[in-house]
C-alpha cells in the first residue's frame, strides 16, 4: 500500500466514524506512525509503506474512530506558544482559552511581579502559557485532581518553566494574594454533556468538564485572595457570560466585563476586586 491509498482509507475510516476533520486527521496521525511531519509526507505519496507503517497506522486510525480525542493519540497539543503534553488525565486546552490568557497578559501589563493563581490547571497550559509570556509572573496553579498536576509537572519540566503546583479543592477556599486569580473552570451540566461531540462525553475527564457550582464558588473564593485592584479573568460556557457577570456584580467585584472567543463568542468574563468598598 502506498502513502496515497493509506491517508484515502484512513480518511474514509475516518469521515465513517462521523470524524469531523477526516483529512486532517488522517494526515497528522500518519505522520505520527511515520515519524514525519504533515508537510513532508505532502511530497511522497507514491511511497511504499512498510507492514510496520501501515499497522502503526491502522492502530491510530482505530483509536480514532472509536472518536478519541486526536490530542490525547498524538500525545501533545499546541497551545499558545508551547506544546504540552496532554493524555486522558486533563481537559485537552482549546483555543478559547488561548483568548483567555490573552486577557490575563493585557491585565498583567505593567506589573513587574505579579502573583497569580490558576484554579484548575489541568494540563497547566493557563499558568504555563502565563508564566512563559509574562516572564516576571510568580504563577501558582492548583488543581482538585492529583493525575492532572502530575502532568502539568510533567509539562513544567518539559518546557522549563517554573510554576509552583498544589492540590487543593477550589470549594475548601483559598489562600494567599495575587494580583490575578483565572480559572477555566468545570462549566457543562450533567444534562448537556451527554449532547455533546464522543470526545468530550466519552473521553475527558467528567472531573475536567461537568460541574455548575464551580464558577460562583471560584469567584467567590478569589475574593478573598484577591488583592486592591486585582483581575479575576473566568472562562465562561456559552451563551452563560451575562449570568456569571450577574454572580461577580452580587458578590461586589467592579469593571465587569465580557470578551469574545475567536468566533465572536461572548466566553471570557471578568471582574476588578476593590477592598476600599
Ligand atoms: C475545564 S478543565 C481546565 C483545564 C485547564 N486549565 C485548561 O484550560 O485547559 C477544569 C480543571 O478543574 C479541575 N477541577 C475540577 N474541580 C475542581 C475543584 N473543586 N477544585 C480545583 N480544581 C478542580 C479539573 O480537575 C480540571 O483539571
Amino acid at each position: 500500500m502506498t502513502l496515497g491509498e493509506g491517508l484515502a482509507r484512513a480518511e474514509r475510516q475516518l469521515a465513517a466514524a462521523g470524524v469531523p476533520s477526516p483529512r486532517v486527521d488522517a494526515e497528522l496521525l500518519a505522520g505520527k506512525a511515520l515519524g514525519a511531519t504533515r508537510t513532508a509526507l505532502y511530497g511522497d505519496p507514491g511511497r511504499e509503506l512498510s507492514t510496520d507503517e501501515s499497522e502503526a497506522l491502522e492502530r491510530l486510525v482505530e483509536r480514532r474512530a472509536a472518536r478519541e480525542p486526536l490530542a490525547y493519540i498524538l500525545g501533545e497539543w499546541g497551545f499558545r506558544r508551547l506544546t504540552l503534553k496532554v493524555d486522558r488525565r486533563v481537559l485537552v486546552p482549546r483555543p478559547e482559552t488561548e483568548v483567555v490568557v490573552e486577557r490575563c497578559l493585557e491585565l498583567l501589563r505593567g506589573l513587574e511581579r505579579p502573583d497569580v493563581l490558576d484554579v484548575g490547571t489541568g494540563s497547566g497550559a493557563i499558568a504555563l502559557a502565563i508564566a512563559d509570556e509574562h516572564p516576571g509572573a510568580r504563577v501558582t496553579a492548583i488543581d482538585v485532581a492529583a493525575d492532572a498536576l502530575a502532568l502539568a509537572r510533567e509539562n513544567a519540566r518539559a518546557t522549563g518553566i517554573d510554576v509552583t503546583f498544589a492540590e487543593r479543592d477550589v470549594r475548601d477556599g483559598l489562600e494567599g494574594a495575587y494580583d490575578l486569580v483565572v480559572s477555566n473552570p468545570p462549566y457543562v451540566t450533567a444534562e448537556e454533556i451527554e449532547t455533546l461531540e464522543p470526545e468530550v462525553r466519552d473521553w475527558e475527564p467528567r472531573i475536567a468538564t461537568v460541574g455548575e457550582e464551580h464558577t460562583a464558588a471560584i469567584a467567590e473564593a478569589a475574593a478573598g485572595v484577591l488583592v486592591h485592584g486585582g483581575h479575576l479573568v473566568l472562562e465562561v460556557a456559552d451563551g452563560r457570560a451575562g449570568e456569571v457577570s450577574s454572580v461577580l456584580g452580587r458578590l461586589g467585584y467592579e469593571d465587569i466585563r465580557s470578551g469574545e472567543d475567536l468566533t465572536g463568542r461572548e466566553r471570557v468574563v471578568e471582574g476588578r476586586w476593590s477592598s476600599r468598598r
